[in-house]
């Protein structure tokens, strides 16, 4: 079984992955989030930090771009080669309306002809292996079977499903019956947030070689671990985990940051602890550190853990 990290823009940076790796296991491969090539092929600060292969040593990293011009993500991927990757992922799956407004992401499914030429040329030299990680469709779970097999022209390394359309973002239940029409190996990605329900949906779907494991993960992130049949969550593991990301974070970022970034890092934890709303709350108003430490000594020292820590929409939101 196959379990690997998804990326998640703004939450599965190097840090954070470096962090994760190095407190549990059960991950096979880390999903970096998606570096967008544009014609001058000059990355951003933050990319550029991203891809540096110094700060995803020791870490089995997958790069991931998102374009729909074949000439970028081919000097993008050979780039990355350069750099050391040894994969690279292509994103058919970004639903932000600024990305698919450019056609790119979820936005290339809409346009089938286009999707070809570009797969045409992409997979013409590929520097690399390139894995596929898409979405169902574009408006409709009835765009499936013609996506699917336009997909299957082409020699993927992997091909990672996230039984949605670009319109239904993350709501709603993920198509699962959608992953049935694959007559091949895939991965399976979606609303995955206990060990069990891993093992469930692995059980009930043999064509699925393995999941990628997003929210859930990041929400407890001993998930992994314990889909792998390691240990379980532990509040020590959990505290242990929380002050390495702490540390890490102060080490790269000015402290506004770290805070910031802790604190939605809090909303996803916060799902591992019974009666944690009072902290929840407190956090909100938090600027500082010296307040961030605090709040969440307490936090720590006064909420159970959960016995099934499992990712909560609501508590993101709350
Ligand atoms: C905040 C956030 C950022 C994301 N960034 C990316 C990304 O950079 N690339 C990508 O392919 N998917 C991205 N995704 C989608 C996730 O990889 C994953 O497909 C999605 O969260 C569903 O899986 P889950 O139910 O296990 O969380 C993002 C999702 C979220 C919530």
């Amino acid at each position: 079984m196959k379990l690997y990290f998804a990326p998640m823009e703004g939450v599965t940076d190097a840090i954070y992955r470096r962090v994760h790796r190095r407190n549990f296991g059960g991950v096979q491969k880390y999903f970096m989030p998606f570096i967008s090539p544009s014609h001058s092929l000059t990355f951003s600060r933050k990319e550029q930090f991203e891809m540096d292969p110094r700060q995803n040593a020791g870490v089995p990293v997958v790069p991931q771009i998102l374009a729909n011009n074949a000439n970028y993500f081919q000097a993008t991927a050979e780039l990355l080669r350069d750099l050391g990757y040894q994969e690279i992922n292509l994103n058919l799956g970004c639903p932000s309306g600024t990305v698919t407004a450019k056609v790119k992401g979820s936005g290339l499914l809409r346009e089938p002809d286009r999707l070809r030429a570009f797969l045409d040329a992409v997979y013409a030299h590929p520097p690399l292996p390139i894995s596929i990680k898409t979405r169902i469709g574009y408006e409709q779970p009835g765009e499936w079977p013609r996506l699917l097999e336009l997909l299957l022209d082409y020699p993927f390394s992997e091909l990672i499903i996230h039984p949605r359309t670009r319109q239904e973002f993350y709501s709603g239940a993920p198509h699962r019956e959608a992953c049935s029409l694959l007559q091949r190996e895939y991965l399976y990605n979606g609303d995955l947030f206990t060990a069990q329900t891993v093992h469930q949906f692995l059980s009930e779907h043999p064509q699925a070689c393995g999941v990628m494991l997003g929210r859930g993960l990041v929400a407890n992130p001993a998930l992994a671990q314990e889909a792998a049949g390691g240990p379980a969550l532990t509040l020590d593991a959990l505290r242990s985990f929380h002050d390495d990301l702490y540390r890490e974070y102060m080490r790269f970022w000015p402290e506004t940051a770290v805070v910031g970034r802790m604190h939605l890092m809090m909303k996803y934890l916060c799902s591992c602890f019974d009666d944690s709303t009072v902290y929840r709350r407190a956090l909100r108003k938090v600027t500082t550190g010296e307040e961030y430490e605090r709040i969440v000594s307490g936090l720590f020292r006064e909420c159970p853990l959960k016995a099934q820590p499992a990712f909560d929409l609501d508590i993101l939101l709350s």
